[in-house]
């Protein structure tokens, strides 16, 4: 029997919402199709954008979306998507499949997208290829209220009002597609195109995103950290979890072996080491640790599905991802303190999806239900949460171990707890004994993902992963006992 603890007693931090969040990129379907079919389509839409994909995001709960990329964002220039759709340049999208992009969507359309979704926003600029005054007039144009060009120009494209930015990121993977820089030269970069990013709106600061490392590159982070420790309020880590480890053989969505399985899970598992890590050598440099990580690009990346556009990145979507999702999402919890945003790579049709599209069909992947299983933790408070687990073992990676079982708990403002626990075995149940300090349990509620690891959703098939009530487990005087199931996710709630 494995035993977790909880202390309500020992309250952490308070979980940054916007660790919930989702990417967007225009790249293969995802903007285009996935979100936005114009106004003119039969798919029903509000001003262009699907219904049914905003409904189900709303539902599942999504706090912040970044957009337009990814390495599209340094190619893009955003007066090109703005004004009567009819007279906007086209471009070549080069790194997704070189198809036009007819700019259909550009600010307004994405500021509308944020306003139906209930989200924040962020944006990414152009560094590669764009200038700084570029991004300063975006910045103008997007949040500045009162009269001046890119005010005026906003007003006359049908938004007198400004929008709400958030954040902004300069330069995206600027160590590659983003421009191939070296760190300092891009910190230096940083800064100056930082200078001119104003906050227009009186006591409202609009963070700033530096592009961090890729994966493990502290080299990056380092060097980076040092240039912009006064000026960003965060840096952002990519890290994707590729099964087999190779760029030009990433293994198949959904047609895999148990041992490719669990190397997919160990893989996933070593956000937990690049977090430390990145966040350690950025104490180092900067010990007053204010500049805070975001993971603005993770997910799962595997060969596209067969007779698909390779560019597009479209892959379906397992019960093995629902897995990565909850680990990933457990592991991003425990960094609460210094997590600020995290944007899962890409919100529908591309990589490791919530959503997947046929034109009017609709498809919610096993990661949609873990998100949406997940959601009370946003703004919840950490708690100190403690289990014993077996240790899982990667043949694929030098017989690597990561723990079978991985789990969070937070706390709302009624003192309501919610715990969620993956168990990643593909054969082995699980029996745990949970129990919360000082705590006199009232009820107990309980919600489970479970499937075989390869099963998954598809397009006119009825559902075969979606979450049920969970009912395998026995409240106690200051806990519960439950058995679960290999495969799974489970969600607690926990009155007291
Ligand atoms: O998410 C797909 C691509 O992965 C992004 O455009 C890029 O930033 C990363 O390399």
């Amino acid at each position: 029997m494995e035993k977790l603890l909880i202390n309500p007693n020992e309250k952490k931090a308070v979980i940054n919402k916007d660790i919930y969040g989702h990417f967007s990129e225009h790249l293969g379907r995802c903007i285009y199709e996935g979100l936005y079919v114009g106004e003119d389509s039969i798919i029903p839409n509000v001003n262009g954008m699907r219904k049914d994909a905003v409904k189900a995001l709303k539902e599942m709960g999504i706090p912040v979306l970044r957009w337009p990329g990814g390495c599209f964002a340094d190619e893009y220039h955003w007066k090109d998507g703005i004004g009567d759709k009819k007279n906007r340049k086209k471009m070549i999208n080069t790194h997704w499949g070189g198809v036009v992009e007819d700019n259909s969507f550009g600010t307004h359309e994405f500021f509308e997208l944020c306003r139906q979704l209930g989200c924040d926003a962020y944006v990414n600029g152009n560094v590669g290829s764009g200038t700084v005054q570029e991004l300063s007039e975006w910045v103008e144009y997007i949040t500045f209220d009162g009269v001046s060009p890119m005010a005026e120009l906003r007003a006359k494209n049908g938004s007198k009002a400004p929008w709400n930015l958030k954040y902004i990121g300069v330069g995206n993977e600027s160590w590659g597609c983003g421009g191939n820089m070296d760190p300092e030269h891009y910190g230096n970069l940083f800064k100056q195109y930082n200078t001119y990013c104003r906050d227009y709106k009186a006591g409202e600061h609009i963070l700033r995103i530096a592009c961090g490392p890729n994966n493990d590159d502290y080299h990056w982070t380092k060097k980076v950290t040092d240039k912009v420790k006064h000026h960003a309020d965060a840096l952002s880590l990519h890290y994707y979890t590729v099964p087999t480890g190779k760029w030009h053989h990433k293994g198949s969505a959904t047609d895999f072996d148990k041992n490719e399985y669990i190397s997919t899970i160990f893989k996933a598992y070593r956000m937990e080491e690049l977090i430390s890590n990145h966040i350690a050598m950025m104490d180092s440099i900067a010990p007053w640790k204010k500049m805070k990580l975001i993971v603005d690009e993770w997910g799962t990346w595997y060969d596209v599905e067969p007779g698909t556009n390779p560019g597009f990145l479209y892959q379906q979507n397992t019960m093995r991802d629902a897995i990565v999702a909850a680990f990933t999402l457990n592991i991003f919890n425990k960094h609460a303190d210094r997590l600020m945003m995290c944007n899962l790579a890409q919100t529908v049709n591309v990589l490791q999806a919530v959503l997947l599209t046929d034109g009017k069909k609709l498809v919610k992947t096993p990661t949609y239900y873990v998100f949406k299983m997940f959601k009370e933790h946003q703004n919840n408070t950490l708690l100190g949460s403690y289990l014993t687990t077996e240790k899982l073992t990667s043949k694929n990676d030098n017989n690597g171990e990561f723990p079978q079982l991985i789990e969070s708990a937070s706390v709302d403002e009624n003192g309501v707890v919610y715990s969620t626990v993956a168990n990643a075995s593909p054969g082995k149940t699980s029996y745990i004994k949970c129990q919360l300090a000082d705590s006199r349990v009232k009820s107990v509620k309980a919600e489970i993902l479970t499937a075989q690891c390869n099963d998954y959703n598809d397009f006119g098939k009825d559902e075969k992963v979606f979450t049920k009530e969970f009912t395998d487990f026995k409240q106690t005087r200051d806990g519960f006992t439950a058995k679960i199931p290999p495969c799974s996710v489970v969600k607690f709630v926990v009155e007291r």
